[in-house]
Formats: C-alpha cells, sequence, structure tokens
C-alpha cells in the first residue's frame, strides 16, 4: 500500500504546511492472542507500517479531516463533537477527541490529514493505530501530553464506546509503548510491561495476509470474550479467589474448568495455555532458541484453531503450507482472527519458498490471494515538530 509523502499531501488539501507529524505504527502479535482481555501476558512488536497524520492547530473551532485512504473529507465542529454519519472511520476519531475533552485536554481547531500503510480489518491493528495517532496530533495541537499507558487505555476506551468493539489493551499498548528491535511483554492484568530484545540472528518474521477481513465489532470476537467473561463467573462460584483466567495453572486446570460445558472448558484451556506459552516465549527470545520459539508459536495456533476457534480455513490453510517449508521453525494466526493475518518464524534463506509454497497452497483452494508482506520492528508511536 504507497502512500502519499504526508507533508506534500497536507498542503495539497489545506494549503500551507503542516505542524507536526505523528507516525502510529501498527503491530504483529508473536504470540498470546484472545488473552488480553482475560489478563494474560502478549508479546506484540510495533512494525514499520503505521498510520501518519500530518496536522497543525487552527482557530476556527472545528476539526477538519482528510482522510486519504477513503478519499473523504469531514469537518467535525468542537461545539458538538458528532461523527460523520457517512464516515465509519470518523467514529475512531470523534471518539478519541471525546474522552481526551472528558480526560481535561483543551482542545482545538485542527486541520489533519491521515494517510495509512495498514490495510483495515488486516489483523495489523490499524484501528489502534488511528486511535493514537490522532489523540497524539490532538494532543500536540492542545500543547498538552499524557502518560503512554494512560493514552493507550483511552484510545481503547474510545474504541469500546465509539466503534462498538469490545477489544483488549494489546494494540494500543504496543503502539504508544514499544522500543524498535524488541517486542512488548504486556501483563494484561497489571499493565505492567516490559521490552524483550528481538535475537532473531538469521531468521526473519514474515507476514502473510489471508486478504480475508474482519471487524472486530462483528460477533465472533465479542462472542468469544462473553464466553470468557462467563467461564470465569462460573469458576469464581467456586473458587471465589480466582483473578483471571490467565492466571489458573495449568495442573489444575482438569480440576478447575470440570464443571464447565465443554466449550467453555476449551476456550479457558487456550487461555491459560496461551498465557504459558508467552511466559516460556519471552525467555526462549531472549536466549536465541528460536526453533523451540516456533515450536510454541505452532502450538498457539492449534489452540487459537481447536480450543478457542479464532481461526478460519484461510489461516489453517497458510499455517498448514508454511509448516511444510525447510526453515520455518513456527507459523501462526495472528490478532483477532477469524480472518487476517498469519505470522512465520523463518529462516532468511527460506522465504522465497515460503513465498512459492503459500502461494501455490492458496490459490489451489482459494479464490483471493495471499500476500506475503515484509515487516520490521519499529519503535513506538512519536510526534515530529517542524519548524
Ligand atoms: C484484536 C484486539 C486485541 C486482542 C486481539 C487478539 O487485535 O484489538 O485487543 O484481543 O484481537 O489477541
Amino acid at each position: 500500500m504507497t502512500v502519499p509523502d504526508a507533508t506534500a499531501a497536507f498542503s495539497e488539501i489545506f494549503g500551507g504546511r503542516p505542524a507536526f507529524l505523528v507516525r502510529a505504527p501498527g503491530r504483529v502479535n508473536l504470540i498470546g492472542d484472545h488473552v488480553d482481555y482475560c489478563g494474560g501476558l502478549v508479546l506484540p512488536m510495533a512494525i514499520d507500517r503505521a498510520v501518519l497524520v500530518a496536522g497543525r492547530g487552527t482557530d476556527t473551532g472545528t476539526v477538519e479531516v482528510h482522510s486519504s485512504l477513503y478519499e473523504q473529507r469531514v469537518r467535525i465542529p468542537l461545539a458538538s463533537l458528532v461523527p460523520d454519519a457517512d464516515s465509519p472511520w470518523c467514529r475512531y476519531v470523534v471518539g478519541v477527541l471525546t474522552l481526551l475533552r472528558r480526560h481535561g485536554v483543551a482542545l482545538r481547531g485542527m486541520d489533519l490529514w491521515i494517510g495509512s500503510q495498514l490495510p483495515p480489518g488486516g489483523g495489523l491493528s490499524s484501528s489502534a493505530a488511528l486511535e493514537v495517532g490522532v489523540a497524539l496530533a490532538a494532543l500536540a495541537a492542545a500543547d498538552s501530553d499524557l502518560d503512554k499507558r494512560e493514552l493507550a487505555l483511552l484510545c481503547r476506551d474510545a474504541e469500546h464506546e465509539f466503534a462498538g468493539s469490545p477489544c483488549g489493551i494489546m494494540d494500543q499498548l504496543c503502539c504508544t509503548s514499544t522500543p524498535q528491535g524488541h517486542a512488548l511483554l504486556i501483563d494484561c492484568q497489571s499493565l505492567y510491561a516490559r521490552p524483550v530484545a528481538l535475537r532473531l540472528g538469521d531468521t526473519e518474521l514474515v507476514v502473510i495476509d489471508s486478504g480475508v477481513r474482519h471487524s472486530i465489532a462483528g460477533g465472533e470476537y465479542a462472542l468469544r470474550r462473553r464466553q470468557c467473561e462467563l467461564a470465569l463467573a462460573a469458576i469464581r462460584a467456586r473458587f471465589p479467589h480466582t483473578g483471571s483466567l490467565a492466571q489458573i495453572p495449568i495442573d489444575e486446570l482438569a480440576d478447575i474448568t470440570g464443571t464447565l460445558t465443554p466449550l467453555l472448558a476449551k476456550r479457558v484451556r487456550h487461555v491459560a495455555t496461551e498465557t504459558e506459552r508467552v511466559r516460556q516465549t519471552a525467555l526462549l527470545l531472549e536466549s536465541g532458541n528460536l526453533e523451540e520459539v516456533g515450536r510454541l508459536m505452532a502450538d498457539s495456533h492449534v489452540s487459537l484453531r481447536d480450543d478457542f476457534k479464532a481461526s478460519c480455513p484461510e489461516l489453517d490453510c497458510l499455517v498448514d503450507a508454511a509448516m511444510t517449508v525447510d526453515g520455518v521453525f513456527g507459523a501462526r494466526m495472528t490478532g483477532g482472527g477469524f480472518g487476517g493475518c498469519v505470522i512465520a518464524l523463518v529462516r532468511n534463506e527460506a522465504v522465497s519458498g515460503l513465498r512459492t509454497a503459500v502461494a501455490s497452497a492458496y490459490e489451489s483452494r482459494f479464490s483471493g490471494q495471499a500476500e506475503v508482506l515484509a515487516v520490521h520492528s519499529a519503535g513506538a508511536a512519536r510526534v515530529s515538530h517542524l519548524s
């Protein structure tokens, strides 16, 4: 996806020059999916594809936003902060502005140009990048600031309230807080986060986009979240001190989930085992044991596919095809699932073989094409003030 130069594009739309540029990265999750909203551990990294915002403060009392992705321009009066009904993406912008105001930020009028290198609904966290990008732009225009964790929480709350997506905290916290060259190990219960150096040696992380689009505001994600809440409530009725599903020790799973329905017991098993896999992956990554990291990634996919039912035939086909290639250590769906992307850990010299294997397996079964994306680690969202 090519994106025009943000400064030039801003000038063409609004005239004059922007006062600041914001780069808010997407993310790919190495391991730990569908556990953030259950208090589990996750290990995402920020990637070198981002939402870009070029902007300047104005005294017009309105926020004028041009989306280059949708080729749409909307006017949001600061007095009412109502989203434009014809532009669904605008809900994220209005959501973030509303919550910043509630937080006490004195919003200013703005001209904003927004571009994106992230496919919407592609599982690379385009929504969180948009939220964080707009929030940082509004803070820059208002000459204000917010702690990274508070910023992430505010953006997540905006997504809940204004986009109707009951997401966890992983994407927003990854976007605001991950240092370059690292993944971020986040304990989603305490929100304690620790950077983990990516010691990839002669391997790389490759993302394969299935082209199948999902919306986490859609039914399946919300249903999984609801099932986890039901399971936790049932477990607490018998074991009142259970803090979260992710804290259940693996060797006590059978006892603790014994009275749940088989379906809920599987959901809990995924959450508890996935959290343990994330804990181990962080240590293995730090010690450079990539073969074991790959094995855990493969196990994670099986758990998401069979216990959590968050995969789909297209993602399973990509993972299976990747796992047949010599030099692929592991592959798994990444993000919310039900479409979106697969991540694979691959020896550098095996990447072209991976491309071929994936393309032929996918095209023989599905009508669309799977795209292999080169992604690299990038740093957290940042604002550059232009002179
Ligand atoms: C989406 C959500 C995240 C997380 C993942 C699954 O990306 O935004 O909070 O739940 O799905 O791990």
